[in-house]
């Protein structure tokens, strides 16, 4: 799924790192999973969570409810759903936002002004391309802070990242990489994509990558940042 943020590209990178210790039945969890599109190429046990309500009840609806969502979406209705949302499920109303100008949140209609691109038709194929790779997946909607971690578990972190653009919540730094530091110390292997860390995490994994302009403050061109990997070292 088109997603902002999504690590779709560096999967290939971060999963043999991050599952190299993998024990068989070791859990695996995402506090921060979005499009998913990390942990529908992980197997085994796994949790999804996320705290964006709507995203999480299109997932149940999709994954668990079988739900086959729309093809299309006219422009007049995406402006009812996003001006109305309480007369849509949840699920439909996640569905029609996250299809929106660089996979953010109703941040606009996609249209192609030649009319060769059927953007509808992409994100049903993405996002139901992706259904039959999440099955039997355990899928949990709260804070990252309120997470019940099986013993022993790999949690991959991918949180908004400090100085880009904000999700709707506004969300504490600090409070996360303590978090993770404590996570650490109960005994789980803890990674962490983000562009920096406290000093006391060291980084496995760094590869340039271009950012979209949506990132950061307006105005500002495309650029490249290092996109890395860290675990907290003591
Ligand atoms: C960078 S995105 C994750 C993208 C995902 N890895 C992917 O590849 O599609 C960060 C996610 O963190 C979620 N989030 C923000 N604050 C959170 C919190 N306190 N607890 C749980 N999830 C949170 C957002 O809703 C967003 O989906």
């Amino acid at each position: 799924m088109k997603y902002m943020g999504s690590k779709a590209r560096f999967a290939k990178d971060l999963l043999p790192i991050i599952l190299k210790d993998r024990k068989e039945n070791q859990a695996y969890l995402e506090p921060f999973a979005g499009g998913m599109n990390m942990i529908d190429k992980v197997d085994g046990l796994r949790t999804a969570n996320d705290q964006h309500e709507e995203l999480m009840a299109m997932w149940q609806a999709l994954i668990h409810e079988n739900w086959d969502p729309p093809q299309s979406v006219s422009e007049e209705e995406y402006k009812h759903i996003k001006y109305n949302q309480d007369q849509y499920p949840k699920h439909l109303v996640s569905y029609v936002g996250f299809n929106s100008f660089g996979g953010k949140w109703f941040a606009g209609y996609r249209r192609d002004k030649e009319g060769k691109r059927d953007y509808w038709g992409e994100h049903y194929r993405n996002i139901t391309k992706q259904v039959p790779k999440l099955e039997g997946i355990i899928l949990s909607c709260k804070s990252y802070t309120e997470l019940v971690i099986p013993e022993k578990s790999i949690i991959y972190c991918d949180p908004p990242y400090e100085s880009t653009t904000k999700y709707r919540d506004g969300f504490n730094h600090e409070q996360f990489w303590e978090w993770c530091r404590q996570q650490s110390k109960a005994g789980h292997q803890v990674f962490i994509s983000e562009y920096n860390a406290p000093d006391d995490f060291k980084c496995v994994w760094e590869k340039p990558a271009k950012t979209t302009f949506s990132w950061h403050a307006k105005n500002l061109a495309p650029k490249v940042a290092l996109e890395r990997l860290f675990v907290f070292e003591g």
